[in-house]
Parts: C-alpha cells; structure tokens; sequence
C-alpha cells in the first residue's frame, strides 16, 4: 500500500483529525494521492452534526464500490464522528459489506495497527470504542499548510445542547495539559508556523493543569515567534471578562471571535439548553467591542428549530441587525437521531424553513458586505495561505479579523504577512494591492 487519499467532511476538528492521519501514514512510509482513483488507501473522515453530512458521505461511499470491486490492493475505511453512531456502523455492516477499516473519533491512533491487520491478516476491523476519553499526545501530523496550524486544546463537550450530536459523538469535554500545548507551538513555531488555531467545542470551559483559558492565551503571548493566536468555538455562557481582557492586553490574539448565537429568541435558547439569554449576548458582544472596537464577530444561527414561531424568527432577525455579523454559518435544524430535541413534537415544517432561512441570510449578508466595505481605504496585515484557485496571478490570505483578501503580486509571498492596502469589498471578501 503506497498512496492514500483522504476525504473530510466536517469542521477544523475533522480537518486536523486528517492531518493527523495523514502523519502517522506518512510515517509509514505512504505518499498523499491528488485523487481517489490514483490512491491504494481512501479514508472518509466523517461529520454526524447535520443530515446533509450523512448523505454526502453516504453519496461518496456509494462511488468507492465500482473502484473496490474492480481493483485488487484498493483499500476503503471509513471514520470520524459518524462512526460513534451504533446505527451508522449497522448500516455499513448491512449495505456496504466491502468496507475495510471502520474506527471512531476516539482510536485514530490505531490506524497503523488496524492497517496492518488488514493488509496482514486479511481481515476486515471494526474498532469503535465507547468509552476512550485519553489523550493521546505526541501524533505526528502533515499540516495542510507550512504557516499556520490547528492545535486542540480540548476533546469533547459537555454542552448537550438539545439539537446536538457531538457530546454523544466526541464524548465528555477533556482538557489537554498546558505545557503539552504550549511545548507543541513551539515546535510548530520552529517549523515555521505563524499563527495556530486553538480548537476546542468550546475553549471558553478549558481547564488546564493549573490554568484555563484566557492563562493558556497569555502562556501562549510568551511563545517567541509566534505571530497570530486564534481559536473556536467560544460557547457565550463560559466567556468569562478575563478573555475580554486578554483581547485588549495580548498583541498576538486575533481580533476575531466566532461566538455562536443559534437563536435570538429567550424561549429557543431555553428550549435549545443555551444557558444564556438574547441580553447576555448582547452585552457580550458590547463587552467585546468596548474592549476591542473592530474586533471582528461571526457566529452560527439555526434556523427552523422545533417549536420556532414567526415571533422567534422575528427575535433572531432583530437580534442579528443588532449585533450586526461580520458573517454567520446559518443552518436549517435538521433531525438529529439520539438528540432530545428530535423527539420534540412541533417540529417546523420544511416551506417554512426554508423561507426563514433565505430572509436570514439576507440580513447576515446585509451587514456582511456593510462591515467589509469599511475595510476600503485601510492598510491590512494578511497572511498569504497562497494562490487563488480561481485565479493564478491572485493570492488569498486573511487579516487578523479573518478577512478574506484577494490582491495580485509578481513575488510568492505565500506565508509570509504583508501590508495589503484594501481597494475593495464584496459580501464575502475584500480586495487589495501591495505596494511593490
Ligand atoms: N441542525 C442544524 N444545525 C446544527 N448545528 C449543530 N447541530 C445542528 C442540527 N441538529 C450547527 C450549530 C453549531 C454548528 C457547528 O452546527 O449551529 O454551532
Ligand atoms: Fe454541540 Fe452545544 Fe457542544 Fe457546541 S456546545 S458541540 S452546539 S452540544
């Protein structure tokens, strides 16, 4: 077996769950294939949050059999989130007898291992486990990118927020020990790593060995040549005034925050186990600024949760022209098996979330482009992730606040931070010219 393909669905978790595969296969001597159908070995990496994760993945799968059957030495195996689901892995066993590896979340570390026993002994593994809440350090990982990375300070959530999956998926929140995490950015630093991405359910609720979140932020501060400090997801019910503080004292923490809102109605938060109320967050986000003035806020919003009435929507429409995203993930609720609020009773009908859902993006991408077209005219830092796929004379990268800007350059200044001055804004991006 020599060339391994792997494909994610999902959030940076997932994504830095593949690269953690993708090192430890590396390690064992494979190369990455560009494509399926050049590759011996094709890993799913999957995400249980929303259906449409499901049938995609589903979808892809139902594509590998044609190869699988057709060609001797093609391996499939499939894992992540989906795969803590007993009624998932009975499916696979049922309608895709052909898959070789099947592992949870909680096992990725065995990989090599239930390789090995496939290629060895020929057999087909079956590895998910209920009960792994270790953490297992020292993994190497091929990072999609020489000049940032993710790094997870907590595993897990706690939340159960009635709509969600992922506290029965990923297990009870565990905290990664701060020197681990703070020995790991310097390594990544020394790699050549500019800015990390701390990754947690909710880091606001870390709680190292003798710090929690906003102490690991300003340990971080400390970490010579690091030049960007980001994270997500912030639940607003743990964010505590001493991260507000940290926002305004730590030169490197970016000026963004991801803080998911999901409604602007009291009654669905309540119903949705928030533990926060539409004026908390308000005055969180008030908080923010006041500390922080541009600081940029982007969040996630569900649509169409059980019980939801025009009145409720109508909470989240204002609540939103209020706090004014920069963006927003907007999702319709969607079903999720094993979760409270599948078996709640008034679930809103599909017309009419879907009516909800298009007058919601209107609104984000209303303040959207109003806040981005304020960019016109300044001089911004990026850091240059690359070339435009679009495009091959245009290189992206993001300001501090997690601008996406787009400029044209003779040199590859991939990388590297440049000043870019912002000559103009669309909804989604903002772009620019460096002065050479
Ligand atoms: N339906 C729709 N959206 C969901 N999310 C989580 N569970 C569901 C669900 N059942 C959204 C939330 C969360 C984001 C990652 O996915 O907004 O913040
Ligand atoms: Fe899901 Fe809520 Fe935990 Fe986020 S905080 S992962 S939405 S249960």
């Amino acid at each position: 077996m020599k060339r391994y393909h792997i494909i994610t669905f999902g959030c940076q978790m997932n994504e830095h769950d593949s690269e953690t595969m993708a090192g430890m296969l590396e390690e064992m001597g494979m190369t990455r294939a560009l494509t399926r159908s050049e590759a011996d070995l094709v890993i799913l990496n999957t995400c249980s949050v929303r259906e449409n994760a499901d049938k995609r993945f589903f979808g892809t799968l139902g594509q590998l059999k044609n190869i699988r059957e057709s060609r001797d030495g093609f391996y499939v195996a499939v894992c992540g989130c989906m795969m803590q689901q007993q009624h998932i892995v009975d499916t696979i066993k049922e309608k895709y007898p052909w898959v070789d590896i099947v592992f949870g979340t909680h096992n990725i570390h065995h990989l090599p291992e239930l390789l090995n026993n496939v290629i060895n002994e020929h057999e087909k593994v079956m590895e998910i486990y209920e009960d792994g809440l270790d953490i297992v350090e020292g993994l190497p990982a091929k990072r999609l990118y020489r000049h940032k990375s993710f790094v997870n300070i907590t595993y897990g959530c706690n939340n159960f927020c009635t709509y969600c999956i992922v506290p029965y998926t990923r297990g009870r929140e565990r905290s990664r020990n701060e020197n681990d995490i703070v020995n790991e950015v310097r390594r990544l630093v020394s790699e050549g790593v500019k800015e990390v991405t701390l990754l947690g359910q909710n880091v606001n609720s870390y709680r190292g060995e003798n710090t929690d979140f906003p102490g690991l932020i300003y340990m971080l501060e400390e970490v010579e040549g690091l030049e960007r400090i980001r994270f997500m997801t912030s639940h607003p019910k743990d964010l505590s005034p001493a991260l507000v503080t940290a926002f305004k004292e730590c030169g490197r923490l970016c000026r963004h925050i991801h803080l998911p809102v999901q409604s602007g109605s009291n009654e669905i938060l309540k119903a949705m186990n928030r533990r926060y109320t539409r004026e908390k967050y308000m005055d969180l986000v008030a908080s923010l600024r006041d500390a922080v003035p541009d600081i940029a806020v982007t969040t996630d919003i569900i649509v169409g949760f059980p019980g939801e009435t025009e009145k409720d929507f109508c909470d989240t429409l204002d609540l939103a022209e209020k706090v004014k995203y920069d963006s927003a993930f907007t999702f319709l609720y969607s079903i999720r098996k094993g979760t409270p609020a599948a078996e709640y009773e008034d679930q809103v009908p599909e017309d009419i979330k879907h009516e909800r859902f298009n007058r919601l993006v209107e609104c984000i991408n209303a303040s959207a482009a109003e806040k981005n077209a304020k960019y016109v005219g300044r001089v911004c830092d990026v850091l240059v992730d690359g070339r435009s796929r679009n495009d091959i004379f245009t290189y992206q990268g993001r300001t501090d606040g997690f601008k996406l800007v787009n400029f044209r350059s003779d040199r590859d200044l991939t990388g590297q931070i440049v000043p870019v001055r912002i000559t103009g804004s669309n909804t989604f991006s903002l772009k620019g010219e460096t002065d050479d």
